[in-house]
C-alpha cells in the first residue's frame, strides 16, 4: 500500500494542509484533490508541457514531480495566475490571434509564455519557439501561438520591436 504523508503548501496565495499518498504526482494532487482541473494532462511522461505548473517561481511539469516534493513550496496554477490577472495581455492576445483551438494546451502554453515574458522582456521570435518547444500543440501549427506572444512582448517593452 502506498505509504501516506502530511503535506502543506501553498497554492495560489492559500496554504493548504492534506495527506497525500507518497507516490501522487503535483499535477493529478492539484486535479483531484482541489479540484483545479486548468492544468491538464496529456503524456504524463514530461514530453507535452499541458501539465505545466509553477513552483517558487520556476516553471515544472506537474506530472513529473509528486506532489509530497511540494511540502513547504509556492505553487501557482493557470487558475491563480488568471484570477491574479497576470496573464491577462497574454489571454487577450490569444484569443485575438486565434491561438487556440481545442484549448488542451493552453494553461500549459500560457504558463510557459508567462515565464517567458517576465524573465527575457527582450526575447527574439525565435527565442520564443525555443522557450516553447516543450509545449506541444496539436491544433494550431504553433504560428498563431509565437505571433501572440511576440504581441506581449513588444507591447510590454513600450511597442519597441
Ligand atoms: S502531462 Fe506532464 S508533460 Fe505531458
Ligand atoms: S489548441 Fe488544441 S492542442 Fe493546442
Amino acid at each position: 500500500m502506498d505509504e501516506a504523508l502530511d503535506t502543506t503548501l501553498t497554492v495560489n496565495g492559500a496554504q493548504v494542509t492534506r495527506r497525500i499518498p507518497a507516490r501522487m504526482n503535483l499535477v493529478d494532487f492539484l486535479r483531484d484533490e482541489l479540484g483545479l482541473t486548468g492544468s491538464h494532462v496529456g503524456c504524463e511522461h514530461g514530453v507535452c508541457g499541458a501539465c505545466t505548473v509553477r513552483v517558487d517561481g520556476d516553471i515544472v511539469r506537474g506530472c513529473l514531480m509528486l506532489a509530497v516534493q511540494a511540502n513547504g513550496r509556492k505553487v501557482d496554477t493557470i487558475e491563480g495566475l488568471s484570477d491574479s490577472g497576470e496573464l491577462a495581455d497574454l489571454q487577450r492576445a490569444f484569443h485575438e490571434h486565434n491561438a487556440l483551438q481545442c484549448g488542451f494546451c493552453t494553461p500549459g502554453m500560457l504558463m510557459a509564455a508567462q515565464d517567458l515574458v517576465a524573465a527575457h522582456p527582450q526575447a527574439t521570435r525565435d527565442d520564443i519557439r525555443d522557450h516553447l518547444s516543450g509545449n506541444y500543440c496539436r491544433c494550431t501549427g504553433y504560428h498563431a501561438i509565437i505571433d501572440a506572444v511576440e504581441e506581449v512582448l513588444i507591447s510590454r517593452r513600450g511597442g519597441k520591436k
